[in-house]
């Protein structure tokens, strides 16, 4: 990636490149609110609930963004990057609750926030370039679906822009703007893997806090606090 580029459009920002790194999230944890860590590659990429982000070098975007914590953080940088996504390269995203980046059914990027000495440490995985992944993934990148090459230095810009612009918005704002953005929201028929087993259900909302509801066939609702939605029967 052309550091240059993104550093000249952001003159604002402490912005930090690794060609190669474990995590930017050790990275950014070490640094000051409003910070950015982009890297080429990650040796050890984190995914949510312990897994392995997959971080081959030169066609993702990697990045962590220090932030101050805020209610619904996690739904607003999902929209934050669905909008540089679609405002980048036109591609419309999905958001599969909380903030997974969904094309064709597959996912395409995803977020992992960390709260580190009461600051909130935002790491976005985009899958840009790569012309295939690992199958058991489930994965797909913007490439593959528009069929060409991109430039990941506008990507870069526009989502940096981006989360600040949705991280200033009031929790009221980030829920509308949710709702109506994410096909899993509400009337989806989706499977919940919880500690203790899981569950089918059709989706009915959020709550107050951004938490998904779930109305399961005998009547129930049941609130679903962490990720492990998927659309029911993929
Ligand atoms: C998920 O599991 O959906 C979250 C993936 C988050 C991946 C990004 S890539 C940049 C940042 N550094 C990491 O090690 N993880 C996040």
């Amino acid at each position: 990636m052309n550091i240059a580029e993104v550093r000249a459009a952001l003159p604002q920002r402490h912005i930090e490149y690794y060609e190669s790194i474990d995590s930017t999230m050790h990275a950014a944890a070490k640094l000051e609110t409003r910070a950015v860590v982009f890297a080429g590659e990650q040796t050890s990429g984190q995914g949510r609930h312990g897994h392995v982000w997959h971080s081959e070098a030169r066609n993702g975007l990697y990045c962590s963004l220090v932030l101050q914590p805020a209610p619904v953080l996690t739904l607003a940088l999902g929209l934050a990057a669905a909008e540089a996504i679609a405002g980048t390269y036109g591609i419309a995203c999905d958001l599969r609750w909380p903030n997974d980046l969904m094309l064709d059914g597959l996912k395409t990027g995803g977020i992992l926030v960390q709260l580190v000495d009461g600051k909130a440490v935002a790491g976005i995985g985009i899958n840009v370039n790569h012309e295939s992944l690992p199958e058991e993934l489930g994965a797909t990148s913007l490439r593959i679906h528009l069929g060409r090459e991109l430039p990941r230095e506008a990507l870069a810009i526009a989502l940096v822009r981006a989360v600040d612009s949705f991280a200033a918005e009031d929790k009221e704002t980030i829920l509308r703007l949710f709702a109506h953005a994410s096909s899993y929201a509400a009337g989806r028929r989706v499977t919940v893997a919880l500690p203790e087993g899981s569950i089918e259900g059709m989706t009915a909302g959020l709550d107050a806090d951004g938490f998904l509801k779930v109305r399961k066939d005998d009547g129930s609702t049941v609130l679903i606090l962490a990720g492990g939605v998927r659309a029911a029967g993929s």
